[in-house]
This record gives structure tokens, C-alpha cells and sequence, in this order.
């Protein structure tokens, strides 16, 4: 092993340094790609300082007039250069013989009329488009450009056979910039245009469409023309134009962008393009000028499959709806789109459609549309998103007849369902729901079609989702995010419980974005997500975030954590009873074994005591000292006391305090207590096993103890007449047990010889404070 770790660290080590250097190389390549970015900085000329290593140059929207060979000869790596927008009006192409390597080369929308000719062969990209050229642009040379993919040109005249040095070339895309044309006098003109795969031409924005050339194409897949302006009058001269370019075959592909027409017109190029082999019409931004009228259509056999409009701009204000929208909904194509329009309305087909696909959106549908339409009996997709769709039961009323429906998108309408009065009639067939972005409730989930799959209805205003769920039994996928969910739905936040019998199938939830209330059901679900697949609850963890409580705002679902016991209410009242139990037991022992309702007494006891005597000044207390001593003992050893003790002190003239003997009447036994206490300057114990057993005494124990002027042991005096096994004093009176281990006792002698000692001991106790004997004995004894 010893010999294997060095092997692993060196490996590690070669590890480091491949990527190091990977990642050294990656950022040299990187400084290589140098791309200099001079557009729209108010250049009148290429700047002379540019590095050497430029690849991509964009000198694009400046005033540039003129490109020599000096301007971008050092620039040998370049590939790309970018000078639209310029001034230049002529070009030699020899000024690039240096740039080797030059790819892309963008010279639209200058004013060139004249190139000179010099094959550039690596280019794949070059745009003469929107210039001043008279006739194509195209030399002899460029039948070397065998990697050219893109060509833009621009021309007013043209002959036949202008595009024959490139006839051999496999282009992706020719566009053709006719802005310029101009019709001639007594001159027909003709274009064959032989290799590309997509036409765009781009007319005159502003002029009325009159360009005559007829041009002609071999193979061509896609054809796009812009800028197309119509008038009832040159309708012809547009369809003839269009005749030769949509004669191929391969052409499948036709869009017509930026187009004004007369709705006569329109429709008269819709009928020339009927029967032709385009498949998918797109038309973006289209104007509807002069009248709308109603326009005889053909429907012959046709293999055009879509139809798309977007924005239609209507300049038309009275008008019969009927002639627009039959047009449109009599057409036996698949698929039709007409979206960013005004139009209010579509029609019911009055045979059954061939419509699989229609596409209305962002248009002012309202709920009448297709209400009652029983022929539309092929639609498989209907998209009505962003309308004015107000009335769910009518949308599910729309459905009724429409019997291979499979997705309906009624997303970003004014649906409603809190005036659900009647039952949803809803076709089967419905899978997909798009009821999203509207401003449905709870109540929504009464109205839905029974074998949904996908149910999308994010963005609602739902609060809660009823237990309804269960009837969709085929529901697969659910998006209830963005609502006002407090909760998530049963069959998720109780997955044991409910999820087989009302979710089952199930594959996933979205239900982010909701305003949760973090409370103990969500901390069960929380527990719970683990025994569902993961997938299931999509946008998990980061979206589904707490709302309320208010400390918990903002903080994330699985962050949150709260204690079982704040969820469990059966553990809560379990711990506080066992706590109450514990409190009892505690007070129950302290009672029982120390006693401590009588502390308690004798705290209180004395507490009044020190209040009563608390604002009398220490002179006026100590004239109320009227005797040496208090003598505490038992009644078992009175006859002791009586014979021996007190004749023996009285004999030395200390006053004694007995309880008996200076008995004040009216006051209770506590009190008396106390009150020899009080009056006497010192305390004596008769310690025995007898005062062990007596209450009273350990009383006046306590009270000796805590006497007002005195506090602490030096005013006890402790005579212990008979010895105590320690282990017999009960240990509630720890009080007396400190004092016996102190041993601060005077034993009484059993020996007679030895009490000489024993009541010297006890005089030399009094005869410490004289001058408080002196005070004592001015004192008139009561
Ligand atoms: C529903 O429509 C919205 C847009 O309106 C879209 O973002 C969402 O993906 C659609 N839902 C489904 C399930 O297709």
C-alpha cells in the first residue's frame, strides 16, 4: 500500500496539470478569435490601427465611402466583415486578395453601381443587396465561389441569362432586392434562376407592385416576398409575376411579409394559389385596405395543408363579417392559423371540415364561436388562446360536437367559474386542457372532461382542490402553480392515505408559486415526498415556497421544520399531564418529607415579624432586651432545667426568659415564642434525643437562629445533656444537624467533677458584652 499512494498523488498531480494547460490553450484560442465591433461610431473611413488578428470585423452604419487594399491587407485571419449601412459607391475586389480567409462579407445598403471583379473563393456569405446597381452584380469570377451559400443582390434591369456564371453554384439562398425596378417601355425583361433553395425577394416598400420580369426557377423550395403593396388594379400584374415562380413542383414553402391589398385581391390570390403544389402559406403583417365584400371562392382540390396569418391589420370599418370570416372557414385545407387580428368571430363550416388544426390566437373571440357547430367533426387541436372567452360552460358547450377534440387551449381568457349553473357537456375526447391564465376557481374542477390527461391551470385563482379530483381518472399531469393554494392537493400532501384511490395515475404535479400556509399538514407531506418518485412534484424544491406564517414567508417547503409536538395534539396533552405529574409528585415529596408547609409558616412568621420591627431605630430595640436568656428544651428535661440550669444561672443573676413563666396571655404559643426570643440576649439549648422529638423546640430553634440583632450562630448557646446518634435527627431539621457537626456544644458532664468547668463555660458565654449586661440590668424586669 506503502508504495501505491505516491502513485495516486503523481496521478493527481498530471491530472492538475492537463487541465491547467487545457484550460491555457481554450484562453489563447479565445484571445485568437478577436472580433472588433465599430458600428454605428460615425467613421468616415476604415480605421488604420485595427489588430492584426482580427477575425470578425463590424464597421457596419458609419460614413465609410471607400475600402482600399491598405485598409485590410495586414488583416490576414479575417473572416468576417460587416460594412452595411456605409457610403461606398464603388469596390474593387482585389482589396481583399490578402484576407485569404474571408467568409462573410456584408455590403448591403451602400451605393455601390460598379465592382471590380476578383474571386474571393472562400466565401460563403456575400451581400450586394440595397444598392445602386443597375444591372446583377455578378461577374465571370464568381463561378469560383463554389462554397457560396448565401448571395444578395439588387438590380433595375435584368437580361435572361445575367445569373449563368453561377448556375453551377448550389446556393441556399438568393435574396433579390427589387426596390429599384422600374417598368419599361416596349422591353419585356426575363430571369432564369437556376440553383437555390429559398427566393426572397424584397419590392419597394412604398410603390404599388409593378415589377413585369418573368422569372423563372428550376428547383425551389421556399419563396418569400416582401414588401408587397395591392390595389384592385394591379392584382393581374402580381398573379403574373407570381405564375412562372410558383410553377415547380418543389416549391412547398410561400410567405408573403408586409403586404397591403384589397380584400378582392387577396382573395384572388388565394384562389391562383389553390390549386398550386405550395403546401404552407404564411402571411405576416398583412393590411386590409378599401372595402370588404363578399368574394366568390372555389374551393377546388388543393394540396395547400396550412394556412397561417399573423396580425391582420384591418383598414376596412364597416364591413360585412360573413364575407370575411366564410372565406376562411369554408377552406378545405388541415390547418389554419389567423392570430393578432381584430376579427370578432370565426364561422361554423357549413359542410364537415377538413380543419385538424385551427390556431385563433390573440384575436376578440368571444364565447358565440363555433357555439352549435356540429362540422368540425375532424378538429383534433383548437387553440383559442388570448381571447375574450368569458364563460367556461359555453367553452364545454363548444366542445360538444367537435368529437376527435383532443387539445383545446383556451389559455389567457376571462374565464370564469363561479356561474357554473349547469353541467359541463364536455367531448370525451378532450387529453390536453389548456385552462391556464384565467380567473377560475375551486369551482372549476366541477366542469371538467372526464378523461383529461394533461390539465394545465396555472395561473387561476383556485384556493383549494376539492376532492372532485378523484373523477378524473385518466389525469396524468396537473399544474395548479401560481394560485392561491394554501394547501397542496390531498392526493400529494398525504400520499399514504389518499394517493392510490385519487391520484393514481398521476405522473406529475406542478404546483409552485402557490401562497402555502406552512402548517403541520405540509410538514406531513413533506415527510411523505420521500415515498413518491421524485419527478412527480415538478419545480421541487424551488418554487414551492411558505406564505404564511409570517415568519415563515419566503422560507422554502422543505426548509420548513416544525416540532412534532406543536403538530401532535395527543403527544402535547401527553407531556403537559406528565409534567403536571411531575410538579405534584415534586410538591407531594417536599410536603411528606421536608416539611415545608411548616418552613413556609416560620418563614412567613418571621418575615411579618421583621416588617413590624423594621422602621425601629437599634437603641429603641435594644431597650426592649429584657432578659440574658431564652432557654429552650423539652418537657422530658424540665426537671434537668429546673434544678439544675436555672438556679445555677439565676445564682449568677442572668435573667431567664421561660416560655412557661413569662407567659404573655392573648398571644399564641408561636407568638410567646418569639417574643422571649426578641427580648433575650442570648438563647440556650437543651440538646437530647428528647429535643430531637420535640417540634416546639426545633421552632424556637429557628427563631433563635434568626433573630433580629443577633443573626447567625454567636447568640445560641448549645448544651448537649445527653448524646444524640447522629442518624436520629430527622433530616427536615437540617438546621440543628449543621449545628451538631460544628460541635460549637457545651456537653454536660457526666462526671460531677467535671461541671465546674462545664458552668464556668457557660458564665464566661454571658460575660462577653458587659455593657450590654450594664443596659440590661438599668432595665426595670417586667
Ligand atoms: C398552456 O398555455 C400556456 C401559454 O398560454 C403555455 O405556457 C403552457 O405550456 C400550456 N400548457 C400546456 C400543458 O401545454
Amino acid at each position: 500500500a506503502a508504495s501505491i499512494f505516491p502513485v495516486v498523488r503523481n496521478l493527481r498531480f498530471v491530472c492538475i496539470i492537463v487541465i491547467l494547460i487545457a484550460g491555457l490553450i481554450l484562453q489563447v484560442s479565445d484571445e485568437n478569435e478577436l472580433t472588433v465591433d465599430m458600428a454605428k461610431v460615425g467613421l468616415t473611413q476604415v480605421p488604420k490601427d485595427l489588430p492584426p488578428r482580427t477575425e470578425v470585423l463590424d464597421i457596419s452604419q458609419n460614413y465609410i465611402s471607400e475600402l482600399q487594399l491598405s485598409d485590410i491587407s495586414s488583416l490576414s485571419g479575417l473572416k468576417v466583415l460587416r460594412l452595411s449601412h456605409n457610403r461606398i459607391q464603388r469596390l474593387d475586389f482585389s482589396v481583399f486578395k490578402f484576407n485569404q480567409d474571408l467568409e462573410y462579407l456584408d455590403l448591403s445598403h451602400n451605393q455601390l453601381q460598379k465592382i471590380s471583379c476578383y474571386p474571393i473563393v472562400g466565401v460563403k456569405h456575400l451581400d450586394l443587396s440595397f444598392n445602386d446597381f443597375d444591372a446583377l452584380p455578378i461577374c465571370t469570377e464568381f463561378s469560383n465561389l463554389t462554397q457560396l451559400n448565401f448571395l444578395g443582390l439588387s438590380a433595375t434591369k435584368f437580361q435572361p441569362l445575367d445569373l449563368l456564371p453561377i448556375a453551377h453554384l448550389h446556393l441556399n439562398c438568393i435574396l433579390l432586392d427589387l426596390g429599384g425596378y422600374y417598368v419599361k417601355e416596349n422591353e419585356s425583361e426575363s430571369l432564369q434562376i437556376l440553383n437555390t433553395k429559398s427566393l426572397h425577394f424584397v419590392f419597394h416598400p412604398e410603390s404599388l407592385f409593378s415589377v413585369q420580369v418573368n422569372i423563372s426557377v428550376n428547383t425551389l423550395g421556399c419563396l418569400q416576398l416582401t414588401n408587397i403593396k395591392l390595389n384592385d388594379k394591379n392584382c393581374q400584374v402580381f398573379i403574373k409575376f407570381l405564375l412562372e415562380l410558383t410553377r415547380v413542383p418543389t416549391l412547398l414553402n410561400f410567405t408573403l411579409k408586409h403586404i397591403e391589398t384589397t380584400w378582392k385581391c387577396l382573395v384572388r390570390v388565394f384562389q391562383f394559389l389553390w390549386p398550386k403544389p405550395v403546401e404552407y402559406l404564411n402571411i405576416y403583417n398583412l393590411t386590409i385596405v378599401e372595402s370588404i365584400k363578399q368574394e366568390y371562392f372555389t374551393y377546388s382540390e388543393t394540396t395547400l395543408k396550412a394556412l397561417k396569418i399573423e396580425h391582420i391589420k384591418n383598414q376596412v370599418f364597416i364591413y360585412s363579417q360573413t364575407a370575411l370570416y366564410t372565406v376562411f372557414s369554408e377552406m378545405n385545407i388541415m390547418m389554419l392559423t389567423i392570430s393578432d387580428t381584430n376579427f370578432i368571430h370565426m364561422l361554423c363550416p357549413r359542410a364537415p371540415s377538413t380543419f385538424k388544426f385551427l390556431n385563433f390566437t390573440q384575436n376578440v373571440f368571444t364565447d358565440s364561436v363555433f357555439q352549435n357547430c356540429s362540422t368540425l367533426v375532424q378538429l383534433e387541436t383548437l387553440i383559442l388562446q388570448k381571447n375574450g372567452l368569458k364563460n367556461l360552460y359555453k367553452v364545454s358547450l363548444m366542445t360538444k360536437n367537435m368529437s376527435s377534440l383532443e387539445l383545446l387551449d383556451v389559455s389567457w381568457n376571462s374565464l370564469e367559474s363561479h356561474r357554473l349553473e349547469e353541467n359541463c357537456t364536455w367531448v370525451e375526447s378532450i387529453v390536453v386542457l389548456n385552462l391556464s391564465s384565467n380567473t377560475l376557481t375551486n369551482l372549476v374542477f366541477r366542469c371538467l372532461p372526464p378523461k383529461v390527461k394533461v390539465l394545465d391551470l396555472h395561473n387561476n385563482r383556485i384556493m383549494n382542490i376539492p376532492k372532485d379530483v378523484t373523477h378524473l381518472e385518466a389525469l396524468q399531469e396537473l399544474n395548479v402553480a401560481f394560485n392561491s393554494l394554501a394547501h397542496l392537493p390531498g392526493c400529494v400532501s398525504q400520499p399514504s392515505a389518499d394517493f392510490f384511490q385519487s391520484c393514481q395515475k398521476i405522473k406529475s404535479i406542478k404546483a409552485g408559486s402557490n401562497p402555502f400556509q406552512c402548517t403541520c399538514e405540509l410538514r406531513d407531506f413533506i415527510q411523505h415526498l420521500g415515498q413518491l418518485p421524485s419527478e412527480v412534484v415538478e419545480g421541487w424544491p424551488d418554487a414551492y415556497k411558505c406564505d404564511y406564517p409570517e415568519s415563515y414567508k419566503g422560507t422554502p417547503l422543505k426548509d420548513f421544520h416544525v416540532s412534532p409536538l406543536s403538530c401532535n395534539t395527543g403527544l402535547l396533552i401527553v407531556t403537559i399531564g406528565a409534567i403536571v405529574l411531575v410538579l405534584a409528585g415534586t410538591v407531594t415529596f417536599l410536603c411528606l418529607y421536608l416539611d415545608l408547609p411548616w418552613y413556609l409558616r416560620m418563614v412567613c412568621q418571621w418575615a411579618q415579624t421583621r416588617h413590624r420591627t423594621r422602621n425601629v431605630p437599634l437603641e429603641e430595640l435594644q431597650r426592649t432586651l429584657q432578659f440574658h436568656a431564652f432557654i429552650s428544651y423539652s418537657e422530658h428535661d424540665s426537671a434537668w432545667v429546673k434544678n439544675e440550669l436555672v438556679p445555677c444561672l439565676e445564682k449568677e443573676d442572668i435573667q431567664i426568659c421561660l416560655h412557661e413563666r413569662n407567659f404573655v396571655p392573648g398571644k399564641s404559643i408561636v407568638e410567646n415564642i418569639i417574643n422571649c426570643i426578641e427580648k433575650s440576649y442570648k438563647s440556650i439549648f437543651v440538646l437530647s434525643p428528647n429535643f430531637v422529638q420535640s417540634e416546639w423546640c426545633h421552632y424556637e430553634l429557628y427563631f433563635a437562629h434568626h433573630n433580629l440583632f443577633h443573626e447567625g450562630s454567636s447568640n445560641l448557646i448549645l448544651i448537649l445533656l445527653e448524646p444524640i446518634p447522629p442518624n436520629s435527627i430527622p433530616s427536615k431539621y437540617h438546621k440543628l444537624r449543621a449545628l451538631m457537626t460544628q460541635r460549637t456544644y457545651l456537653e454536660w458532664p457526666v462526671e460531677k467533677s467535671k461541671r465546674g468547668l462545664f458552668w464556668a463555660n457557660i458564665r464566661a458565654a454571658f460575660n462577653m458584652n458587659l455593657t450590654l449586661e450594664i443596659q440590661i440590668k438599668k432595665q426595670p424586669s417586667t
